[in-house]
């Protein structure tokens, strides 16, 4: 692992001014508003959807650290309470975690404008707090560190170009970088992930809102290579997904479980079959049931007479009974019974109660959130 000390720049590549210690930071964003995650969004942050049963946030601060950036500042909006309440204060990741408050979203690079006081004069990683990255950033850290280069962004190719901020090249270098363009000059993604140092802030006051009222990262960074400043890019050689989408939750959870390990600190009766790896935390209880790894189950959760099948995570305090189910989220405090038809490709929210089993002829008994999204079997 990196230590703190090699999370530092070897060349001044800018305005050193406030004495730069030029120890690298983090800026995570966690705020914005989260529409397309309705209903989830109504009651929760769209960085706290959990990716096999941790909030994804937390890859982004414990890929941080793994490159010994430990003071981390993150901004956050109107869900600061639950960011808060579930990060804390960063020990519990071996970072410091500064709070700034960001009064509505006016956009990424208004979001690292406010947090000019916070980076001072130090390069910094700025890590969207609902991008993901499978395997960590580390490479990418070390080489713009060894760089000085004023940034350093990743790029992905996409199927849908017209939702990213999208890169053009000419002869090798980076020309020219798009917002979400309707007619993409690429499909090369500018993914959620940037190096930069503070000469960005040189082109942050300069900018004026984009046609949807943000100040926009991308328009930062093409601010940068307009000065003729180094801005490198290079295209990231591992998974990475932008988790704002029901279906991307889902990838990113089925990424993350084909990366665990087996463990065993629940319990399992005889009558069970577990197909590892199977992670069961402590006080889960599976009974008459099979398990088809890999599967991540929660703290005191129970599952009773079911099939669970791969790529699922239940989170804790869960009960499923009765059920069959693959290839889904299930939130905490989440009871789910006597279900006849498989559970597929579902993401479940918290507290939820879906109950099957009642009299035929009854009908469906349904309270559903505003934008719930429920398709059934014919039959
Ligand atoms: O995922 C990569 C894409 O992220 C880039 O390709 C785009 O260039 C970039 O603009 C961004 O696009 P999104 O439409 O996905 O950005 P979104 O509004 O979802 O915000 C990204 C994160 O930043 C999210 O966790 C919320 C947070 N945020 C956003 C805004 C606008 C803030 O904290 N404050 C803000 O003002």
């Amino acid at each position: 692992m990196t230590t703190a000390a090699t999370a530092t720049r070897k060349t001044a590549g800018a305005d050193p001014a406030g004495g730069a210690d030029g120890a690298m930071k983090g800026l995570i964003l966690s705020g914005g508003k989260g529409s397309r995650l309705r209903p989830f969004t109504y009651t929760n942050a769209k960085q706290l959807v959990p990716i096999a049963n941790r909030p994804v946030i937390f890859y982004a601060i414990d890929q941080l650290v793994e490159c010994g950036v430990t003071d981390i500042g993150i901004v956050v909006g109107d869900t600061a309470e639950q960011v808060k309440a579930a990060v804390g204060d960063g020990s519990a990741f071996g970072a410091n975690v500064t709070y700034i408050p960001q009064d509505a979203p006016l956009g990424i690079a208004h979001a690292v404008k406010i947090a000019r006081g916070f980076l001072g004069a130090s390069p910094f990683t700025l890590y969207l707090g609902d991008n993901f990255v499978l395997g960590g950033i580390r490479p990418y850290v070390e080489s713009f560190l060894a760089s000085g280069c004023n940034s350093q962004i990743l790029l992905h190719p996409v199927a849908d170009p017209q939702s990213f901020g999208i890169a053009q090249f000419v002869d090798g270098k980076i020309a020219r970088i798009v917002e979400k363009p309707a007619d993409p000059p690429s499909n090369l993604a500018v993914i959620g992930v940037y190096m930069l140092d503070q000469t960005v802030f040189n082109v942050i006051e300069d900018l004026q809102p984009s046609a949807r009222g943000e100040l926009e990262i991308t328009d930062a960074l093409q601010g940068l290579i307009d000065r003729g400043l180094d801005v490198r890019a290079e295209v990231l050689d591992r998974y990475w997904i932008d988790t704002g989408k029901m279906d991307d939750i889902l990838n990113a959870n089925r990424m993350v479980l084909g990366t665990i390990e087996h463990r065993c600190q629940g319990e399992v009766d005889e009558r069970s079959r577990v197909y590892e790896p199977v992670v069961l935390e402590p006080g889960s209880r599976v009974v008459n049931s099979v398990l088809r790894g890999p599967i991540i189950i929660g703290a005191g959760t129970e599952i009773i007479d079911s099939y669970i099948g791969p790529s699922t995570s239940i989170d804790h305090g869960c009960r499923i009974r009765g059920c069959r189910m693959e290839n889904s989220v299930v939130m905490e405090d989440t009871v789910i019974e006597d279900i006849h038809w498989p559970i597929v490709q579902s993401l479940i929210g918290r507290c939820v109660e879906l109950r099957g089993g009642h009299a035929a002829g009854g009908g469906y008994s349904l309270t559903l959130g505003d934008h719930s999204r429920i398709e059934m079997p014919d039959g």
